[in-house]
């Protein structure tokens, strides 16, 4: 098993354990997390969740050859499939999540962030969002709140082009709270999911929802379109020769199409 989860303290840590992929995300990854969160929002004794990679790597995304091999279904099976199940248990998990980004994060490495409730970001980690490059499209409501966070221009350049970018950004954008050095950033942001446990649960709840509710039909909303229009891109030429260019270790050639 690739996901760590233990409760400890008032704490349910998920962390990803793959480091000889770079800690990809497979379909059995994805259930383990949402199975995580699910039982982590129903557990009276939890007071707050931490999502942890490895040291040097958070998560490379979504893994390249479960892609090729396993795409997540289309039209109604879309959300039954696991990843559609970890990213709504991450949106109806009603307590809060703390992320600590422990080294890169790419695809959905990124795009989960937008959903935690405070992101602590090594200061070795880079941070980016290339779903363009490999012939796909946004995911997880990033085409609608990376450009609310830091305006068209900059998503553009994050979303349009894969730009990478640097934890001071993350935080200069508002999608991260602090850079902390790479040694430190679990044990701060586990301390800063450990002061739930004196505060009240009912009105954290509470407080929470009422922060997401706003933007939430929305949110559910571009993540379903983007769900449909990802789904058939997995299955596209130009995605196939970004996935093969993947593991021949080449420059992808998209000049044919
Ligand atoms: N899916 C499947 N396998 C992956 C992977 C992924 N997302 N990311 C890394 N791996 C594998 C590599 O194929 C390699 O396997 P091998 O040892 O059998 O050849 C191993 O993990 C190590 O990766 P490598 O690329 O050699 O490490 P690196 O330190 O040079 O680079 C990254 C690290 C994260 C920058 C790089 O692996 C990368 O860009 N990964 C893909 C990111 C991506 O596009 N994700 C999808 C977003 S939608």
């Amino acid at each position: 098993m690739s996901i760590k989860t233990a409760v400890l303290n008032g704490v349910a840590t998920i962390e990803i354990a793959r480091p000889e992929k770079k800690n990809a995300l497979t379909v059995a990854m994805y259930q383990a997390m949402a199975d995580a969160l699910v039982a982590a929002t129903a557990d009276a004794a939890v007071r707050a969740v931490l999502i942890t990679g490895q040291p040097g790597i958070f998560t490379s995304g979504n893994d390249i050859e479960d892609f090729m091999s396993r795409p997540p279904g289309q039209g109604s099976d879309a959300a039954d499939s696991p990843v559609f199940r970890f990213m709504r248990a991450l949106l109806d998990c009603d307590k809060p999540v703390v992320a600590a980004v422990t080294g890169a994060a790419i695809g959905i490495g990124t795009t989960m962030l937008l959903h935690c409730d405070f992101v602590y970001v090594s200061d070795e980690a880079r941070l980016a969002m290339p779903f363009v490059s490999l012939g796909l499209v946004p995911e997880f409501a990033s085409s609608l709140l990376v450009p609310q966070l830091m305006g068209h221009a900059r998503a553009a350049e994050k979303l349009l082009l894969g730009d990478p970018f640097t934890p001071e950004q993350a935080v200069e954008f508002g999608l991260a709270n602090a850079v902390l050095p790479a040694g430190e950033v679990v044990n701060h942001a586990r301390r800063v999911a450990e002061r739930f446990n004196a505060l009240p649960p009912g009105a954290v709840r509470e407080a929470k929802q009422l922060l997401r509710a706003p933007q939430r039909d929305a949110v559910l909303n571009t993540i379903r379109t983007e769900g449909e229009r990802f789904a058939a891109r997995l299955r596209s030429p130009e995605a196939m020769e970004a996935f093969q260019a993947f593991f021949q270790k080449r420059k992808p050639d998209f000049s044919k199409f």
